[in-house]
């Protein structure tokens, strides 16, 4: 079983979409040991807790977008509920800190993200709504590895979606939401299975 521990800061659609996909047996060999929020009272502890998942919460309230003892205290509750750098996968499921290169570095290729847009357009914040600016066509949901520089470590999966004339931001966020919580689970199945073989930037499937 692979140990995977889950961090969020917000809703909580994809942590549900994940923890669905255990409870379903779709996602066999992997098991969410604990889910830890930024931030307490959202939506995301109450599906955690709905889940029967051990949740921490670890206020930011003050602390800086990018800190490397803030990093450290979340390491070891990974560590703590057995999510350790050897064999342990972290899901990042709306998680709005970015993560210090010590914290990306000790678990390298073991933390994924998902991003609202197909990578490498529209990295950062308000994916969605810049996609839809510009005037693309096509738009989708990526999960990747982590790497040190935001949305910009090796590809997993994505998903592609029609961008309709008549969209607005939420109805374009809400097509790709739809994306995001079939490739999440997908790509974690794949690693937990160990079928995913990573080259350089580019992650191979094995069938
Ligand atoms: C999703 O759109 C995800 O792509 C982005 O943040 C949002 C999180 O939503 N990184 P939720 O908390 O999983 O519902």
């Amino acid at each position: 079983m692979v140990p995977i521990g889950v961090l969020v800061s917000g809703r909580g659609s994809n942590l549900e979409a994940i923890l669905d996909a255990v409870d379903k047996k779709y996602i066999l060999k992997g098991d969410v040991r604990v889910v830890i929020s930024n931030k307490p009272g959202v939506g995301a502890l109450d599906i955690a807790r709905k889940h029967h998942v051990q949740c921490v919460v670890l206020d930011d309230k003050g602390v800086r977008k990018l800190d490397a003892e803030y990093d450290r205290k979340t390491m070891a509750t990974l560590e703590s509920h057995g999510v350790t750098p050897k064999d342990g996968l972290i899901a990042l499921a709306g998680y709005f800190r970015i993560l210090s290169p010590q914290f990306v570095e000790k678990y390298h290729n073991r933390i994924m993200n998902v991003h609202p847009a197909l990578l490498p357009s529209f990295p950062g914040l308000d994916a969605q709504k810049r996609a839809l600016e510009h005037g693309v066509k096509i738009a989708g949901a990526t999960i990747h590895f982590v790497a040190k520089e935001v949305d910009a470590g090796p590809i997993i999966l994505q998903g592609h979606v029609p961008v309709r004339d008549d969209d607005t931001v939420d109805t374009l966020s809400e097509r790709i939401l739809r994306e995001e919580h079939r490739l999440y689970p997908e790509a974690i199945r794949l690693f937990t299975e160990g079928r995913l073989r990573i080259e350089g930037r580019r992650v191979m499937l094995a069938v």
